[in-house]
């Protein structure tokens, strides 16, 4: 397939992407930005370790084409902390001892900030219903619903 030119806006840069039409945003962030952290974990929207946002909204990253994702704000991981300062919600998984593997984490934390945005004080519920499409496979979802809910009352 013909390769294209399009520009990605990750994490607030503007990036010139040059690759087929049909590869996912999850493989162009990760292989041609380099931003690896959202991760693959099934390749077919089913366990959230892809996830960024797009336009603020959750996104399972490996079934969206990365050209449809042009024009879009998208943020990674890597587009949460300040400088040497870490996102609330980021210090929160690490406080509460959330983080086992990791690698649901990137995903876990993204979908946890999305829901805050839009429900600042969420139940305990509510939270779970959040971060439902994110799968971990370590930590029983305790800590990381404490840590969740940290941000939420503070
Ligand atoms: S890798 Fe995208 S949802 Fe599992
Ligand atoms: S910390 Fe290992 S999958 Fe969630």
């Amino acid at each position: 397939m013909a390769k294209q030119i399009f520009t990605l806006n990750v994490n607030g840069r503007d990036h010139e992407v040059y690759t087929e039409p049909n590869q996912s945003l999850l493989e162009v962030v990760r292989d041609e930005l380099r931003l690896t952290g959202a991760k693959e974990g099934c390749g077919t929207g089913d366990c959230g370790a892809c996830t960024v946002l797009v336009d603020g909204r959750i996104v399972t990253s490996c079934l969206v084409l990365a050209p449809d994702a042009a024009g879009r704000e998208i943020t990674t991981i890597e587009g949460l902390a300040d400088g040497e300062k870490l996102h609330p919600m980021q210090q929160a998984f690490i406080d509460h001892g959330s983080v086992q593997c990791g690698f649901c984490i990137p995903g876990m934390i993204l979908s946890s900030v999305a829901l805050l945005e839009e429900n600042p004080a969420p139940t305990r519920d509510e939270i779970r219903r959040g971060i439902a499409g994110n799968l971990c496979r370590c930590t029983g979802y305790r800590k990381i619903v404490e840590a969740i809910e940290s941000v939420a009352g503070s």
